[in-house]
This record gives structure tokens, C-alpha cells and sequence, in this order.
């Protein structure tokens, strides 16, 4: 309840400027689709980002050197080109006028001979090499490194003032500096200023930090203050639109998950963190995997899931465990993550440059209709992940968690290929191709991935709307009830409700009834989604319910189904246990379709499935 308040008084909020729509009542159909997308990230961003390699212990050879290997080695031809600056840039925000000041000891370029520093000419550097140029900041007043890495020799100096180099208080002032006046071409905006420097803690009392209430409360992530976090961000975009009125920009938000980004993240920015940071380590990049690879129906060509930066070449995926590297580049190319290696590129070995440099897998990652891969199997041990990929072909991922060999069997029924047909599959990493009807057992080796590109018969004359994600926007959803949140702090991406693809908001199967469906979209009751029809097929099929996995066995749900804003089909009042009841509706001409689920006591939470929820030709 708490949390539909907060999403009422955002809209209040930011209504007047923001991207965020006003709407009475988010349930009713808007009749069109309402996904914003601004910036210029149509594919997931490539390139490099100076923390996982460096920390704060950045400088100009560093970057320069990362920036001249992406050219050198040819990953910038493959698509690597945003050389990315995090943390540690800065010495302070200038008492007479607030200007922020590069610390001109790491970046002596940036030294102009007026006195100023600045970063034009780094920019126009990278420009000139035909790559692009990224810059770190925080939402709040201060920055991460000033709560996390206090060991640093490169943090801000100075005052209480001085030291606050975030944008709270100056969001206008330093886009304008970074995008106008430098040139820059994306942003990071980090949130720990939000976060980390509360009245009572310790860091306040030993580092003098002026104390700020915090919005994103760690420990608690149902305290979050979601709607002001959401109207900081949408400022910043606005920014963004007045600074770089090409509109080539990427905005990178970065509150790992909190705040609710799910609901927001895509109408703000151009990705979202999703998880904690990710660390060299197997469990970690586990940890940042999970958190995205239930949520495809979130993302879409210019708004992206973001499990963080690629640590392929260190720790658990250095050379000596290519496996796990290839696995770690494999499973962030099929969940449409952003591609930013995390390596210190001036001494990179071949077998890591032979990762980041796969074509095949960089063109999974960058095709074009931008749908992330959904689930096809999961078990605790292994995953089969399925990306629709704009030619037709899927492009499947059968992966092993653990360090044992695993047996899997791919399957016709999870490309959603017609089981008679012979399905033909190319290796991404080996370039062996072979055939398979019906189903082929593959041995994984201890962590291994294997990627194919696979080339099938439709199941259905059409598309299930499970193997569109990219088409479909996530336009009202409430939470599930509080007692199924858990409350730990890097969960609340990954553990609360949501519509899923081929699943429900729980991550169990879809059954209604007593009857499974393996295909269809799970969601929870008071929900809304717009998928984009655009005129192209000729009817909607779906077998609808609540979902078994229900506990609520006494109130009821009504589904409607809206074509252009009109009702196509619904059904009456259903409750747990209740058969499916089939809806159908005849699609000529329709642009953007609506599946709306409305409880009766709009209190209640029911799981709903569209089971088998189709467009067909
Ligand atoms: C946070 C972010 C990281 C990195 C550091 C910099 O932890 O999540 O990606 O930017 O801050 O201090």
C-alpha cells in the first residue's frame, strides 16, 4: 500500500517535467504504447570502464592506454567504443562557484593554460579516435569512494563543501559541464549519496561529510524513498535532453537494484543496475546474473537491465579459468547486458581478447530487436536461456552453475520450434554446426556455456508473446503482498513479483488448474502490459487464469484484453482453482495490445497467467 502511495505522489511530482506520464488510474488502457526511450543506447553499450580494473587508482595513461588497445586490437571495430572514467576523477567542487575541478596530478591534460581544468580535450582525444566518452557521478551530494574506499589517494579535498562532488544541489550545473562544455557522451550516476552518509553513522562523525537523510535505506529496501529517488533521476535526464540536444547520450543509473528502479529505470535512463557490484568471483557474478535474468520484460532497444561490468580476465575468470570467463561473456551477450570490460587493456593477453572479440556473441548481445533471453529450463544446476533474435533464429545458451559436468537436453519445444521439424544449431564458440530433431543431450563441462545459434520451424504461425519481451513494456504493476519480500538488501530486484515470460511472478511454472503451460506471461493481478502488435497479425490466443501458485483461494480476477485502446475480449470474475477460460480476439489492424488484470478487491494479490499468450498470423 505504502509503496502505490509513493507511486501516486511521484506522479504529482514530476508530471510537469519529467518522462514519466500522468495517468489517473495506471490500470486504464492508454491505448497506445507508452515506453518512453530517449538517449542513444538502441543495443546494450560497449566498451570499457576504469573500476573493476583500477578502483579510484585511475590517470590519464591508464584510460588512454584502455582507449588505444580497444582501437589497436580491434575491439572498437567490434563495437567496444565508450571509454568510460568512474570513480576518482575529481579534487573538489569549487567554493567560489561551484565548478567541479579535475585532479590534474591523474589527468595533467586536463591542466588549461587559463588556469581551468578541464576535460574537452581528453574528450575530443577519444573523439578523434572514433570512440566516445563516459563520466561518473553520484545522485546524491557525495560519491561511493567517499564511504567505501577511504583508503584512496584520489578523493576529494577540502571542505565539507568542497569534498560534495555529487549532483544533489547541482544536477543543472555539472551536466551542463560534462555534456555541453566537455563534450561527454555518457554518464554513469551512481547512489551512494543516497545511501551511505546518515546523520548517526560513523562516517559522518569521523569525516566530517555534511549528513544526509538517506533514500536508500541498506538494510531495508521497503524503506526506500522510490519516488524521490525516481524524480532525482528524471531530473537528470531532462538535463541531459537540454545539454546534449543531439540526444546522443547514455544515462547509466546506478542504485544497484533499490529504489525500485524496475518500475522506473527504462522511462529515465538507458540501464539500470540491478545487484550489488559484482566481484571476480563465480558466487558474485552468479549473484549479478540472477538479479536480471528473470526481469526480460523490463528491457528493451534503449533501456537495459544492467548486471554490471564484465570482470572476464580477472580472478574466478582470469586466463587460467576460461571457461568461466566464457561463460561470464555468454550469459551477459544473451541477457542484452551492457558489454564494458573491466581489464587493464594495455596488457591483455590473446585468450582474453579472443572473448571479448567473439562477433557472434557480440551480435547476439547487439541484435537489433533487443530481446533479452528468457528462461527456457532451470533446474539448480543448470539453465537453457532463449533470445528471439531478429532474423528468426534464436539464439540458445545451455549453462552449467556448478563445478561438476552436468547432462541437459535441448529441446525443439524450449526454441519454441514445432517438434517434427529439424532444428539446425551452430556453435558460437566452436563454429561446429549439427542437427537435432525433437531433442539432443549435450555433457556441460564444470561451469561451461555453450551458445548456438539455432535455425527452426515457428511453433505457431506467429509469435508467442513470451519470444517478444522487447515488445512488451511492464505499464502497472503493484507489489506482491509484504509478507513474500524479503527483506534483504540486494533482493529487491530479483525476489519481489514482477511479470515474467514463461513463468509466474514467483518463478514457477504456469498452472492453471491443474494444467501446465509452458508458454505465456505470469504476472500479478493489477497489472497492465502493452505489447506492441503494430498491425501485423491477425488474432490474439491465450488459456487464462489465476495461476496454482496462488495462496489467495477466495478472491477473484477479471482479464481484459484492449486493442487500440478498445475491448477486444474478457472474462468474468475467476478464482484459484477455476479451469482456464480461453480468450481470443481478432487483431486486424491492431497497433499496441493491452492484457490488464483487475481484481475484484483491488487489495488482493493474485498470481495471473496468460498462459500461452500468442499473436497470430
Ligand atoms: C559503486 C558502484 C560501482 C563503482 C563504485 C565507485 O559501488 O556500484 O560500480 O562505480 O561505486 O566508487
Amino acid at each position: 500500500m505504502l509503496r502505490m502511495l509513493a507511486a501516486a505522489s511521484l506522479i504529482a511530482l514530476v508530471a510537469a517535467s519529467g518522462p514519466v506520464q500522468a495517468q489517473t488510474d495506471p490500470l486504464t488502457p492508454s491505448g497506445r504504447w507508452t515506453a518512453v526511450a530517449r538517449g542513444a543506447a538502441k543495443t546494450p553499450p560497449m566498451g570499457w570502464n576504469s573500476w573493476n580494473a583500477f578502483r579510484t587508482e585511475i590517470n590519464e595513461d591508464k584510460v588512454l592506454g584502455a582507449a588505444q588497445a580497444l582501437k589497436d586490437s580491434g575491439l572498437a571495430k567490434l563495437g567496444y567504443v565508450y571509454v568510460n572514467i568512474d570513480d576518482g576523477w575529481w579534487l573538489k567542487r569549487r567554493a567560489t562557484d561551484g565548478r567541479l575541478i579535475i585532479r590534474t596530478a591523474i589527468f595533467p591534460g586536463a591542466q588549461g593554460e587559463d588556469g581551468e581544468t578541464s576535460f574537452r580535450p581528453f574528450v575530443d582525444r577519444l573523439h578523434g579516435m572514433g570512440l566516445k566518452a563516459g563520466i561518473y557521478t553520484d545522485i546524491g551530494r557525495n560519491a561511493c569512494s567517499q564511504a567505501w574506499d577511504l583508503h584512496s589517494p584520489n578523493l576529494p579535498v577540502g571542505t565539507a563543501a568542497e569534498r560534495e562532488v555529487g549532483l544533489e544541489g547541482h544536477a543543472d550545473q555539472d551536466l551542463r559541464l560534462f555534456f555541453r562544455d566537455w563534450g561527454f557522451d555518457y554518464v554513469k550516476v551512481d547512489a551512494c549519496g543516497l545511501a551511505d552518509f546518515a546523520p548517526d553513522s560513523k562516517l559522518i562523525a569521523t569525516q566530517g561529510y555534511r549528513p544526509r537523510e538517506p533514500l536508500i535505506v541498506r538494510k531495508h529496501p521497503t524503506q526506500d524513498a522510490s519516488a524521490q529517488i525516481e524524480a532525482m533521476y528524471a531530473r537528470v535526464s531532462d538535463a541531459l535532453e537540454t545539454y546534449n540536444t543531439d540526444g546522443d547520450y547514455v544515462l547509466s543509473i546506478c542504485t544497484w537494484g533499490r529504489g525500485d528502479v524496475r518500475r522506473w529505470g527504462q522511462s529515465v535512463g538507458n540501464s539500470w543496475r540491478t545487484s550489488a557490484d559484482i566481484r571476480a568471483t563465480w558466487s558474485s557474478m552468479l549473484h549479478s546474473y540472477d538479479s536480471v535474468v528473470t526481469r526480460p520484460l523490463y528491457a528493451r532497444p534503449g533501456a537495459w537491465n544492467d548486471p554490471d561490468m564484465l570482470f572476464v580476465g580477472t580472478g574466478d575468470f582470469d586466463v587460467n579459468h576460461l571457461t568461466e570467463a566464457r561463460s561470464h561473456f555468454s550469459l551477459w551477450a544473451m541477457i542484452n547486458a551492457p558489454l564494458l570490460i573491466g581489464y587493464d587493456l594495455r596488457n591483455a593477453p590473446k585468450a582474453l581478447l579472443d572473448i571479448w572479440s567473439n562477433a557472434d556473441l557480440i551480435a547476439v548481445n547487439q541484435d537489433k530487436a533487443g530481446h533479452q533471453a528468457v528462461l527456457a529450463y532451470r533446474s539448480e544446476d543448470a539453465q537453457i536461456l532463449v533470445k528471439t533474435l531478429s532474423t528468426g533464429k534464436k539464439a540458445a545458451a545451455l549453462f552449467n552453475r556448478t563445478n561438476k559436468p552436468v547432462e541437459i537436453a535441448l529441446t525443439a519445444a524450449q526454441l519454441k520450434f514445432a517438434d517434427g521439424a529439424p532444428v539446425a544449431l551452430r556453435n558460437l564458440w566452436s563454429g561446429d554446426t549439427s542437427n537435432f530433431t525433437g531433442r539432443k543431450t549435450f555433457t556441460l563441462a564444470p561451469h561451461e556455456t555453450l551458445v548456438f545459434e539455432a535455425g527452426g520451424q515457428p511453433r505457431v504461425a506467429g509469435v508467442y508473446l513470451s519470444e517478444i519481451p522487447a515488445r512488451i513494456h511492464v505499464a502497472a504493476e503493484t507489489p506482491p503482498p509484504a509478507e513474500t519480500g524479503v527483506e534483504n538488501e540486494w533482493t529487491t530486484y530479483g525476489g519481489w513479483g514482477g511479470p515474467q515470460a514463461d513463468a509466474s511472478p514467483y518463478s514457477t511454472g504456469l498452472s492453471i488448474a491443474g494444467k501446465s503451460y509452458a508458454y505465456g506471461i505470469g504476472a500479478l493481478s493489477q497489472s497492465r502490459l502493452e505489447v506492441r502488435a503494430d498491425g501485423q497479425y491477425r488474432r490474439f490466443a491465450a488459456a487464462v487464469g489465476v495461476d496454482d501458485v496462488t495462496r489467495n483461494r477466495t478472491d477473484s480476477v477479471r482479464f481484459k484484453l484492449y486493442g487500440d485502446g478498445r475491448l477486444l475480449a474478457e472474462t468474468g470474475p475467476v478464482r484459484a482453482g477455476d479451469k482456464a477460460q480461453t480468450l481470443t480476439a481478432d487483431l486486424t489492424g491492431v497497433k499496441v495490445v493491452e492484457l490488464v488484470s483487475l481484481g475484484e478487491d483491488k487489495a488482493a494479490s493474485l498470481a495471473v497467467s496468460w498462459g500461452d499468450a500468442r499473436f497470430e498470423r
